[in-house]
């Protein structure tokens, strides 16, 4: 069993927070250095925060992106590059979340390609999988999401902890369902050995994160199961109290 010593707790705002919502990275911040030996904390704003996060984070909440595009930069209107994140002094971005992977057409190939921009730049990418409800029912979930995160992640890796990944049930995000403490193992440890597999012992250093209904009550479980490394929360980060709860739970 892998054990790190100190956990990954990220949070997602998705396209979430007007700049009012900066007074909640101000709180998470001022509390967290408490927690300072304990774990790695990083809130994911829209890029449109990033800025402003960014001067209130101090040393003790790292800030990232939700996305960022392949190419290092160009004609493509709208997306922000891993370039910019990291001009902000964002070290981290999430790369195939599932909303992205649907509603944008992202593939592995194209999740792969972020993935190695953002390393290029300095960044840590942290890459998501996760099934279906259908896949899961069928029995298909780990050799999915395997493959997924087999296909996704770059071909290789020149330092311990470069990436992070985020296993996460597409059935419970924002669902308020969890995956049970077994089903998560389960998963943590097929993607140890994936990881493994194409990274050799360098695999044993990237973060395993579980995200879906990440919350205060059920932290603590999901926290110390088998190689669960950190959280993914998206709803539960939007507010200091309930991000601090789950950061409570180290
Ligand atoms: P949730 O989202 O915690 O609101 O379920 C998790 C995520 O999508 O990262």
């Amino acid at each position: 069993m892998t054990q790190k010593n100190k956990k990954l707790i990220a949070g997602n705002w998705k396209m979430n927070g007007l700049q009012g919502a900066l007074n909640e990275i101000e709180a998470i911040a001022k509390k967290l250095t408490d927690y300072a030996d304990k774990g790695t904390f990083l809130i994911c704003p829209p890029a449109t925060l990033i800025a402003g996060a960014k001067a209130l984070a101090g040393d003790a909440l790292h800030i990232g992106a939700q996305d960022c595009h392949s190419e290092k930069n160009g004609a493509f209107t709208g997306d922000i590059s891993a370039e910019m994140v990291a001009d902000l002094g964002g070290r981290f971005v999430i790369v195939g979340h599932s909303e992205r992977r649907e509603g944008h057409h992202e593939s592995n190939a194209m999740v792969k390609a972020k993935a190695e921009t953002a390393l290029e730049q300095g960044i840590k990418p942290i890459v998501c999988c996760g099934e279906t409800l259908q896949q899961r029912e069928a029995g298909e979930a780990i050799g999915f999401v395997t493959q997924q995160i087999a296909e996704s992640t770059p071909d290789s890796l020149s330092k311990d902890g470069e990436i992070a990944l985020a296993y996460e049930p597409i059935w419970a995000i924002g669902t308020g369902k969890t995956a049970s403490v077994d089903d998560v193992a389960e998963m943590h440890v097929a993607l140890r050995k994936t990881l493994v597999d194409k990274f050799g012992a360098r695999g044993h250093t990237v973060e395993i994160l579980y995200g879906g209904s990440v919350k205060p009550e059920n932290a603590n479980a999901l926290l110390h199961t088998q190689d669960v490394d950190g959280a993914l929360v998206g709803g539960a980060s939007l507010k200091a109290e309930s991000f601090l709860g789950i950061v409570a739970a180290l």
